[in-house]
């Protein structure tokens, strides 16, 4: 059984279908990849299986239970975290405080503690812990404002993390990265494959390419394509499409995709 599954959603909003039938799992210990052109659905559908929209139609099921319609914050508990295709950290607190704020302990007391909290030793060391991991140590009190893309991209992850999750969403890791900050990226995420299961919407094909197990390609909200990197290179739809243009140009640093939610 896939520890996340998704199947027959439907999604509109007004008159525009933007999911229409899609199903997907994920497999536990394994990086799942999403790729497709802007507007597919991409980012819609982890707002359906996170919880920020109820699908029309459809069911999710993470871990076996059906979680269709469950509010984030209950998802979330379940063990599923996720980063944003924008930005999401507080800018005017350091790297360290941004992490804390993600803390389920801090959390569950409320954010009107956690300036107390801030000096509660094993909240900081916990949070200090996280940087750590996504290779943000010594930068604790730099102010998250001040740090390079790359930097901010990583942390954003750390403040996923912070929650111990199961399962990792991470929309677009890579948007408006230049080479350097990608591969140091790719490394992040393969040692982190190492640990909990993930899931990547990605548009650069070679960084997909290399870290995923399996790929699916989303278009006009359906799966047209599904399977390993090997058998996805082959696949006379992602040869055809533009998107086998992205892997030649995916080492040029682009900028981050405008109106992007
Ligand atoms: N909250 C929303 N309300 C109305 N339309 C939305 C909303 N979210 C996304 N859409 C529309 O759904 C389509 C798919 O968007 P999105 O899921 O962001 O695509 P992708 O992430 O694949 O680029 C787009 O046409 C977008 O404008
Ligand atoms: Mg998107």
């Amino acid at each position: 059984m896939a520890l996340f599954e998704a199947l027959n959603l439907h999604k509109r909003f007004g008159d525009r279908i933007v999911l229409q039938d899609l199903s997907l799992a994920f497999e536990e210990g394994k990086l799942s990849g999403i790729m497709g052109p802007n507007g597919a659905g991409k980012t819609t559908c982890f707002n359906v299986l996170t919880g920020r929209f109820a699908p029309d139609r459809g069911t999710v099921r993470f871990a076996g239970v059906d979680i269709t319609g469950e509010p984030p914050r209950r998802i979330a508990r379940r063990g599923l975290s996720r980063s944003f295709q924008s930005m999401n950290l507080f800018d005017d607190c350091s790297a360290l405080d941004n992490v804390i704020l993600a803390l389920p302990e801090v959390r569950a007391r409320g954010f009107d503690v956690w300036r107390d909290l801030r000096a509660d030793a094993s909240a900081g060391q916990h949070a200090a812990a996280v940087l750590a991991k996504v290779g943000l140590a010594g930068k604790e009190h730099a102010g998250a404002r001040g740090l390079s893309y790359g930097e901010r991209r990583a942390l954003e992850i750390a403040v996923a993390l912070a929650a111990g999750p199961r399962l990792l969403f991470l929309d677009e890791p890579t948007a408006g990265l230049g080479a350097e900050a990608t591969a140091r990226l790719a490394e992040l995420v393969a040692e982190l494959k190492r640990q909990l299961t993930i899931v990547v919407i990605e548009h650069d094909m070679r960084f997909l390419f290399r870290l995923a197990d399996t790929v699916s390609v989303i278009h006009w909200g359906q799966v047209i394509a599904a399977g390993t990197p090997d058998e996805l290179r082959d696949n006379p739809w992602v040869q055809r499409s533009n998107l086998g243009t992205l892997a030649a140009s995916a080492s040029t640093p682009r900028p981050a995709p405008a109106g992007a939610h």
